[in-house]
């Protein structure tokens, strides 16, 4: 076994040594401002993710560092209170090393959340996404040996969020009265944020979000054939024309995720009751 492999396997076998034989079934990555999720997993262990040997600690804000494992959906999930951003200044192999111990750990479908800037003019603060594609303008985290254990060297993406989830998710909402919209999200390294010029070249390019994160995991993900379901919080909307006074602010993001955290968690519940 490689210094990679090894890495993800001693981590996992931490993870498992907490776990009180519990085996989750659904990960669940928590994005900027959606922590709160991780308030509804019942009967909950919290490991912090500075206790993990060789783990990354998330230094973003809104996002806090832990595991969180519990029932959701009346389902043993795994939750990633906070995840690990290329923009910190991680590698790939660190910000996709989470994903790797939720699958040696068993989960058989993973919900990746995160909050974005809203590029579609349709959408508006506050809008939950599907995402039902993605465009990656960040390295690919499988550039590298290709680890055999997890997957192929040239995985097929050409179905990289699950249709049967999403049908599902759509099915739910309309039960629910709640509205959702969907798109494709495009990740960039930030942690700028764009250019006016760069939010006209992702709508001509065919994406309606943009964010920082999500796209990694979801490769990593697929790689091993696990399903994925996404869903972006829209926290700030695309401007035709940015005001003299416009300021794109993180702060402002965390909050508009916090507020539209709820719709998303009710949802995310009812899917996993579903699968
Ligand atoms: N751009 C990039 N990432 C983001 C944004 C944005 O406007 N909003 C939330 N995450």
């Amino acid at each position: 076994m490689n210094e990679r492999t090894e890495r993800i396997f001693k981590a996992a076998e931490y993870v498992k040594s907490k776990l009180q034989g519990r085996e989750p079934v659904v990960g669940i990555v928590l994005g900027s401002g959606l922590g709160k999720l991780a308030e509804r997993i019942e009967d909950p262990i919290t490991i912090p993710y500075r206790e993990i040997p060789g783990f990354p600690v998330s230094t973003a804000i809104g996002h806090k560092g832990n595991f969180i494992i519990g029932v959701l959906g009346g389902k043993t999930v795994i939750a990633m209170q906070g995840r690990i951003h290329y923009y910190e200044g991680y590698p790939m192999d660190l910000v996709t090393l989470p994903i790797r111990v939720m699958k040696v750990l068993g989960i058989k479908n993973l919900f990746v959340s995160n909050a974005a800037g809203g590029i579609n003019f349709d959408f508006r603060v506050g809008d939950l996404m599907i995402i039902r594609d993605h465009i990656n303008m960040l390295p690919n985290p499988l550039v590298g040996p290709n680890m055999e254990e997890f997957g192929p060297r040239f995985p097929d993406m050409t179905h990289p969020y699950d249709k049967a989830l999403i049908a599902k998710a759509k099915e739910l909402a309309t039960e629910m009265g709640l509205e959702l919209k969907e798109g494709v999200y495009i990740a960039g390294t930030g942690p700028s944020y764009e250019t006016p010029a760069e939010w006209h070249f992702f709508r001509t390019i065919g994406a309606d979000a943009v964010g920082m994160s999500t796209v990694p995991e979801v490769i990593v993900a697929r790689h091993s054939e696990i399903p994925v379901f996404g869903m972006s919080v829209i926290t700030n909307a695309a401007q035709k024309e940015f005001a003299a006074d416009y300021k794109n602010d993180g702060d402002d993001v965390v909050k508009a995720a916090d507020a539209a955290a709820d719709k998303m968690t009710e949802l995310f519940s009812r899917l996993i009751e579903s699968i």
